[in-house]
């Protein structure tokens, strides 16, 4: 079995110095919250709160998931997903860490290509629209609400699309995922019979990944759905102790915490060395980034807390943002993703060039070079006093992936305890999605629309 580790021997004070490291006395501040939250966590999943938790054990969902993806594998070459934000995040996420990144010019046999459409700008939907055959194409529309702006509207230009070509056959392309009862999305899913899944209640986007949000999508390119959740069950089982020491989800919370409330880092760099990992590093950044960046606690207080997520690919960012990292404000920690075995050996042959600033590099691996590479970093940080801890993948599996996943999603939830907020809300996009919908004319926001065109008188615009 593939089993994830924590490294955090470089965050604490013996490796980078007690003002910029935990010491133990950080933390004793912290371990007997963090036992508390355990205890609260396993109490609320008791009382059937924390909806996602339950979403790795949900074999019934899973297959039917499964069964209908057969469908689509058999009629279809192309799945167009559209969602945004924790609608399609986790999708891409899945087929980017377990395909190849070439996936949809060789997509695997039997399977259809994936175009996970995450934004509307014209010319990114148009491109795809040019390419793929509407007859050939299923098309799923994934949206909680069931009224995200970006989502409907996507919604209704490739309706139109496929009905052009496919006339009243068109049905048989759409597969919605959505809230089980109510939202627009849900009422239409009725009334044309699409087929569709439910986002269970009490499951919010960036949580979702592991119902047919993610999974659906997931099976139609052939990932093993269930290996997923074999993996997230494993890391979910052990992240029910209270020892913060033996949970990891407790214990990276815990340390991430006193990060940024001791020691004034909060800019949370999530580096990942390996290309399949990065799609995970996005959706951790959302997960990170919409549960905790709040302006109020539970209190009603004005907190305006959140650490600010950064996503970074190494090694390439060793060329772009390292030089920042080690030698800028002191106010980061870095999280890296480290692969054991990437499933490609790549040697660097011998006799090739007979210089001795290439010779040394003859016989290593890309994995290797990548791994030194990693490891002069961290100790680059180290040394300058810079805080790091490292997640290991043995290999990039389904079950690793699985793990990771409820690794972060535990560990955000404790977070939001520890920052006394609510981790499954998102009050600040809602703000910005009633604007969109005022400014676009939808009845009942012309009070906002007025608001927002009094607001918008700009004389400081200058011509360049
Ligand atoms: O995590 C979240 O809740 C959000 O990012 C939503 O996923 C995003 O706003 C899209 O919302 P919906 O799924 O309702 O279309």
């Amino acid at each position: 079995m593939d089993i994830l580790r924590l490294d955090y021997n470089y965050l604490m004070a013996e490796a980078v110095g007690d003002d910029q490291g935990i010491r133990e006395i950080d933390l004793d501040f912290v371990r007997k919250r963090a036992g508390r939250f355990a205890r609260d966590i396993s109490r609320q999943r008791k009382a059937g709160e924390l909806a996602f938790l339950r979403l790795p054990y949900d074999r019934a969902v899973q297959d039917q998931v499964a069964a209908v993806a057969q469908t689509v594998k058999a009629r279809f070459r192309n799945l167009v997903v559209l969602g945004i934000g924790g609608s399609a995040l986790g999708t891409s996420a899945l087929q980017q860490a377990l395909h190849p990144w070439v996936y949809n010019v060789y997509p695997q046999k039997g399977c259809p290509r994936l175009f996970v459409l995450d934004n509307i700008d014209p010319r990114f939907v148009a491109d795809v629209m040019e390419v793929l055959d509407p007859s050939e194409t299923a098309v799923c529309v994934v949206s909680k609400s069931g009224s995200t702006t970006e989502t409907l509207a996507q919604y209704m230009i490739f309706k139109r699309w496929v009905e052009e070509v496919e006339g009243r056959a068109f049905k048989e392309h759409f597969f919605f995922i959505t809230d089980p009862e109510k939202g627009p999305l849900r009422e239409i899913a009725e009334k044309e019979g699409y087929v569709s899944f439910p986002v269970p209640p009490g499951v919010g986007g960036r949580f979702s990944v592991l119902s047919a949000v993610g999974l659906f999508p997931a099976a139609c390119v052939g990932l093993d759905i269930h290996g997923i959740c074999e993996g997230a069950a494993r890391m979910d089982s052990i992240c029910r102790v209270d020892s913060m020491e033996e949970n990891p989800a407790l214990l990276y919370a815990a340390l991430m915490y006193l990060m940024v409330i001791r020691k004034k880092k909060n800019i949370h760099v999530l580096l990942s060395y390996s290309n399949r990992l990065y799609g995970l590093t996005d959706w951790y950044r959302q997960l990170l980034a919409e549960s905790l960046g709040k302006r109020f606690d539970l209190d009603g207080k004005e907190v305006h807390v959140g650490p600010t997520p950064i996503k970074a690919l190494g090694v390439t960012d060793q060329h772009s943002q390292i030089q920042l990292y080690v030698e800028g404000p002191k106010d980061k920690v870095i999280t890296f993703l480290k692969v054991e075995d990437h499933g490609a050996n790549l040697v660097v042959p011998e006799g090739v060039e007979d210089h001795q600033a290439l010779k040394f590099l003859e016989g290593h691996s890309l994995g290797e070079i990548m791994e030194a590479e990693r490891v002069g970093t961290e100790f680059a940080l180290k040394k300058a006093g810079r805080p790091s801890c490292t997640i290991t993948f043995p290999r990039v599996t389904p079950f690793t992936v699985g793990e990771y996943i409820i690794l972060k999603q535990i560990a955000v939830t404790v977070m939001g305890r520890y920052f006394k907020v609510n981790p499954f809300d998102q009050p600040g996009v809602e703000e910005g999605k009633a604007a969109a919908f005022a400014l676009l004319g939808r009845e009942g926001y012309e009070e906002k629309r007025r608001e927002i065109l009094e607001g918008l008188e700009k004389d400081l615009d200058l011509r360049i």
